[in-house]
């Protein structure tokens, strides 16, 4: 019977710990200031992207969202981006995923200044990041949340066999790099990685954490005994129940550490966001917040 890790409870640690940092923030007169662009009308990232503006409000992070039609050119995306990066009370700029085909998501992550890139997709920090540089730069908010998570759990990672399902520049390839700067033997799967290789290499493993979007992709057969295992997934059945990547019913009973869907990894990535903000805010002001606030 493998232990449930609560994302929400997890989350609600860090919003209060950011809440603290708010407050130091505030003591040098600063608000830290979050941009969040959506474009379209997905009504799944209209959600996200309410629930993003609503949670920096409740710990004090001055929240702005954009929101524009799907017809915006590239050019105008690009234009209002250079507008918040010259603006001072902006600290933080988000532009929400997937954008309309007409627009490069790339050449959005580029134009975002790499000092403001809250969701660290810019390709410098990316770099920061597997450059295994030293010191604070943003990095991808969920598998970052991931990481927090299996701290607060005090899951041990040095030496430990670890398989990444998904290689998305979301998540598998930040997460990736994350678990092998703790150590961890860090195998990278994707869609072309043999399914017999995928069993083989999963059944192995000492840490699962799976990011694809595939219901149930990971099997009770697939967990080693006392396996911890992360599911990132968050898949919408045609009755409207979310189900994650894993068969939860199966894989519980093996695990020593699971998390569920939802409840999970979800809640982490908007508190890890506002973490990122209020990090990225200290900075442009040379504010000290304080050691090791992060450690929850
Ligand atoms: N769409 C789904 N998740 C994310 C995320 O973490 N950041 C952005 N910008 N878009 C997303």
């Amino acid at each position: 019977m493998a232990e449930i890790i609560d994302g929400r409870l997890i989350a609600k640690e860090l919003r209060a710990a950011v809440k603290k940092q708010v407050a130091v923030l505030n003591e040098a007169n600063v608000i830290p200031g979050l941009a969040v662009i959506l474009v379209g009308d997905d009504p799944a990232s209209e959600i996200y992207v309410r629930n993003k503006g609503r949670a920096a409000e409740k710990v004090g992070v001055a929240a702005q969202t954009f929101q524009y039609d799907a017809s915006l050119s590239e050019a105008e995306l690009i234009a209002k981006i250079e507008g918040l990066n010259a603006d001072p009370a902006i600290d933080a700029i988000l532009v929400q995923s997937p954008l309309p085909d007409h627009i490069n998501e790339q050449r959005i992550q580029e134009a975002i200044l790499p000092q403001k890139d809250v969701d660290g997709f810019h390709p410098e920090n990316v770099g920061q990041l597997f450059a295994d540089r030293k010191g604070f730069f943003p990095v991808a908010n969920t598998p970052r949340g991931v990481m927090t998570m299996l701290h607060h759990e005090h899951v041990e990672l040095s030496g430990k066999n670890a398989v990444v399902v998904g290689r998305s520049v979301l998540v598998g390839t930040p997460m990736f790099a994350l678990l092998q700067r703790e150590n961890a033997t860090v195998s990278l799967l994707h869609r072309h990685t043999p399914e017999a290789l995928r069993h083989q290499l999963l059944q192995q493993a000492d840490l699962i954490v799976v990011a694809v979007g595939v219901p149930k992709l990971i099997q009770g057969e697939d967990i080693k005994p006392g396996a911890v295992v992360i599911d990132v997934g968050i898949n919408r059945m045609d009755d409207g129940k979310l189900i994650g990547d894993v068969d939860f019913e199966a894989a519980e009973p093996k695990a020593s550490l699971i998390t569920p869907v939802p409840g999970g990894v979800g809640p982490m990535t908007i508190a890890t966001l506002l973490e990122t903000t209020v990090e990225l805010a200290a900075i442009h002001h040379g504010i000290q917040l304080e050691a090791g606030w992060q450690n929850i």
